[in-house]
């Protein structure tokens, strides 16, 4: 699709003569300017065929195809688990679980794409590792408790960042989030689900439980982004009502949620600092590691590498699928053209 991108200014030089269209250019993009800034100031919905400013259109794509590359990658983890899931029930619904983490990336692609970055332009910033995605994403799950704990705390810090997410500003990203957080909880549920039955079996199974939860939840605590005084973006992202809290807020009003659903699960999560604070109304917590989190970001986690071999590796195999359907689609397209022509 494409979007008009009208400049500011009447001319691209002082020197340069300033035409007829330069001036129309410039007066077209002063009314998309003002009619930006309605939208954000009665917090109504920016559409792709609105004009927009340049920077809020970059922050956008950088926001949404890092987005759609973690659900992409997100699938790695659980998609090991598929085959030794305990159960064929288990099974399906684990499988039904990493499809819905496909459809996530592909419509946030979608949305992506209406902002004028192509799909192959991104899969080509994730493939030569340009591109980020969720940190949380470059642990393993060791266990089958591991797909509980992911479920039951990175789905549901997940959906904690993305519920305010379905009022941003930018309308195809904030309805691409409605369907997706409501697939979430059912994702979180069914992790939940797994922890608990697996809290309510033997010693052995409980202390896996456990074990997955100490693992699981630091790194689940630091998808929310780093503190917001070393968060760059924040701010601006909160002006333009794409984000709609801050990361420390939100990663506050998870750890209110997960302390009593934690006591639920008979569990315990692992700070001994965990405390609640009258006076603030909230949980008080310890601070995280800070230094792991900026370490996986730049690509040092334990499983950066693996995680980024394997999607090469996927999408070098499936290389002919995609080029078989377009061979098949043109010829369908060719046959649509043919009996057109003789009926015309
Ligand atoms: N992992 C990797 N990189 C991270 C990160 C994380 N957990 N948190 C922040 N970063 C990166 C940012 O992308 C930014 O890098 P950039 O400037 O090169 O793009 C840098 O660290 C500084 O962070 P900021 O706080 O300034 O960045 P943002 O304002 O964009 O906030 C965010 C970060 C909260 C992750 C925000 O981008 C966001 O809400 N994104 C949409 C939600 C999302 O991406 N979720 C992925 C979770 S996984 C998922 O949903 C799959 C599901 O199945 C569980």
């Amino acid at each position: 699709m494409s979007i008009k991108k009208p400049e500011l200014r009447a001319v691209d030089s002082p020197n340069q003569p300033i035409t007829q269209d330069a001036h129309e250019a410039a007066d077209d993009a002063r009314v998309g300017w003002e009619h930006f800034q309605q939208l954000m100031e009665e917090d109504k919905r920016v559409e792709p065929r609105d004009w927009m400013p340049e920077q809020y259109r970059k922050t956008l794509v950088r926001q949404v195809s890092q987005h759609a590359h973690s659900e992409i990658i997100g699938m790695q983890p659980e998609g090991n688990w598929i085959s030794r899931a305990p159960s064929l029930k288990r099974k399906s619904v684990l499988m039904a679980k990493v499809q819905d983490e496909a459809g996530h990336g592909l419509y946030l692609y979608s949305a992506a794409e209406t902002l004028g970055t192509s799909r192959d332009e991104m899969y080509q910033q994730l493939y030569t590792g340009k591109a980020k995605y969720s940190s949380i994403f470059n642990y393993p799950a060791r266990t089958w408790a591991d797909v509980g704990a992911i479920g039951w705390l990175v789905d549901g810090a997940a959906i904690t960042n993305q519920v305010p997410l379905c009022r941003a500003s930018y309308g195809p990203y904030g309805r691409a989030m409605v369907r997706v957080c409501k697939e979430e909880s059912f994702h979180q549920r069914q992790g939940w689900e797994i922890l608990y039955t697996l809290s309510h079996g033997t010693e052995e199974q409980k202390q896996m439980a456990q074990d997955a939860v100490d693992r699981t939840y630091g790194p689940a605590l630091q998808m929310f982004g780093p503190p917001d005084g070393d968060s760059p973006n924040s701010q601006q992202s909160m002006a333009w009502n794409i984000k709609r809290f801050s990361n420390d807020d939100l990663r506050q009003r998870f750890v209110d949620m997960i302390v009593p659903q934690a006591e639920a699960l008979g569990l315990t999560l692992p700070d001994p600092e965990l405390k609640w604070n009258e006076e603030r109304g909230h949980y008080d917590y310890a601070d995280l590691d800070w230094d792991e989190f900026f370490s996986v970001v730049k690509g040092n986690g334990p499983l950066n590498h693996q995680r980024l071999a394997h999607y090469r590796a996927a999408r070098d195999n499936g290389a002919w699928v995609r080029e078989a359907a377009a061979a098949y689609a043109a010829k369908q397209a060719d046959a649509t053209r043919g009996s057109a022509l003789l009926s015309a």
